[in-house]
């Protein structure tokens, strides 16, 4: 389970991730409906990553890195910048959706522009932090 658990919810980051790539994509075709679909799958998977996140930090806490020196220094910039930003971008999820949802769409896009970098780069630190952790040799494993 210390293996699989982690995997799990960065193979849950993953699919949120891609969902909003692929979102993107359909928005800029002009597919309003696929569009809509696409980010609710990607939010409906971001908020399992917080179940799953909550159940295994309550389950094996959380996992000290083990490298040291300059590894260590852009180990834990990486990782404060991801954790800071993965708080922030839950309001602004939230607030960007419920713009859409309620046909603000002027309002929704110029969020969205802020949203959608800042979520993306929460998901590729969010693999960056399990490669360090679980992936790359630095890590002492
Ligand atoms: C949190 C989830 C969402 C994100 C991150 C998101 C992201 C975006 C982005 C980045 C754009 C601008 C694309 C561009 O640069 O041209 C956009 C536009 C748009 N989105 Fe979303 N979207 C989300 C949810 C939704 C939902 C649920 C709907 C439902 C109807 C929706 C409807 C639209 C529409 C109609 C536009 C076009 C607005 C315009 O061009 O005036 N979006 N969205």
């Amino acid at each position: 389970m210390e293996r699989w658990l982690p995997l799990l919810n960065t193979a849950i980051i993953g699919v949120s991730g891609i969902a909003l790539l692929v979102g993107f994509y359909f928005i800029k075709r002009g597919n309003v409906a696929y569009h809509k679909r696409s980010m609710l799958t990607a939010t409906g998977f971001a908020g399992l990553f917080l179940v799953v996140y909550g159940i295994r930090w309550a389950l094996l806490g959380s996992k000290p890195f083990e490298g040291e020196g300059w590894v260590r220094t852009l180990y834990l910039g990486i990782l404060l910048s991801h954790m800071a930003l993965a708080v922030g971008i839950v309001p602004l999820v939230l607030l960007t959706l419920r713009r859409a949802l309620r046909g603000e769409f002027s309002g929704h896009k110029r969020l969205a522009r802020v949203t959608l970098p800042v979520w993306l780069y929460v998901v590729i630190t969010g693999w960056i932090v399990y490669a360090f952790l679980y992936g790359i040799p630095f890590s002492g494993r």
